[in-house]
């Protein structure tokens, strides 16, 4: 099984609020319709709930959040999805919506609810899902992110392969020449030397990368606006991009 996470980068113009990067989507859908294995995608929030959710101040940590800003969030993620939903159906992926609270307890995963998830993806409908505002107990609330779901995932599902599709080649060793780093030894990278040089956004990508690659499989971190290269990541082709050596 393949993990792929569509970050809110490349499936939303995050310049702009609540725009959808249709065009992005679509050449994506396609490009995943080629891939001959059971796949499963993730995806963020761009311009929709990341959006609202700076708005109304939420963050990762549970606190007791504006109510209305959990119900906009909620809501714009359903649209967000809804979108990316329609372009797979329309290329042929059968999309399977899976919320994160069909398999979230607060902030704990049910196993048992993520194992059926790989079960759904090898019976041929490719599982959609999404990061969220969640009910955390006790009155509070907080963000579940796209890139957190990833690492539940990939910690009880062992995938093949963690792809991260971004709206970047992958990691530059220095932002000024763009030198790409096409392989990072995970044990052997101190994410603070490799992070210096990269924005916010890159630092916590790297993190989560590194950690998904202690588990023990490959993360690539790929540019969506060359979607051909998430086909060529996963067919073992020579392609552009960050791997993570697991
Ligand atoms: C964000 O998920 C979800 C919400 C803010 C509701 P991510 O943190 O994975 O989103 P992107 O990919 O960075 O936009």
């Amino acid at each position: 099984m393949i993990l792929i996470k569509l970050g809110g980068s490349i499936i939303t113009n995050k310049q702009k609020p609540l725009t959808p990067n249709i065009s992005a989507i679509n050449k994506i859908a396609i490009q995943l319709k080629k891939i001959r294995e059971p796949i499963i995608i993730v995806h963020g929030g761009g311009s929709f709930g990341h959006y609202w959710s700076v708005r109304y101040n939420m963050h990762t940590k549970p606190a007791k959040y504006s109510k209305k800003g959990v119900a906009i969030v909620k809501n714009s993620m359903i649209e967000l999805n809804k979108i990316i939903l329609d372009s797979f159906l329309k290329n042929k992926l059968n999309p399977y919506c899976l919320p994160p609270t069909d398999f979230m307890f607060g902030d704990k995963a049910d196993t048992k609810k993520v194992k059926e998830i790989l079960r759904i993806a090898k019976d041929g409908l490719v599982p959609v899902s999404y990061g969220d505002v969640l009910w955390h107990g006790q009155n509070k609330f907080y963000i579940l992110s796209g890139d957190k779901i990833m690492e539940i995932l990939a910690k009880v599902l062992k995938p093949r392969l963690v792809i991260f599709v971004l709206n970047v080649d992958g990691v530059y060793s220095d932002m000024k020449t763009k030198k790409l780093l096409y392989e990072i030894k995970s044990q052997k990278t101190t994410i603070s030397k490799v992070g210096m040089d990269v924005t916010g956004g890159m630092t916590r990508k790297i993190k989560e990368a590194t950690m998904i690659s202690k588990v023990g499989v490959n993360v690539f971190l790929v540019n969506g606006n060359k979607p051909e290269r998430i086909v060529n990541a996963i067919k073992g082709k020579k392609f552009e991009g960050t791997v993570f050596r697991g």
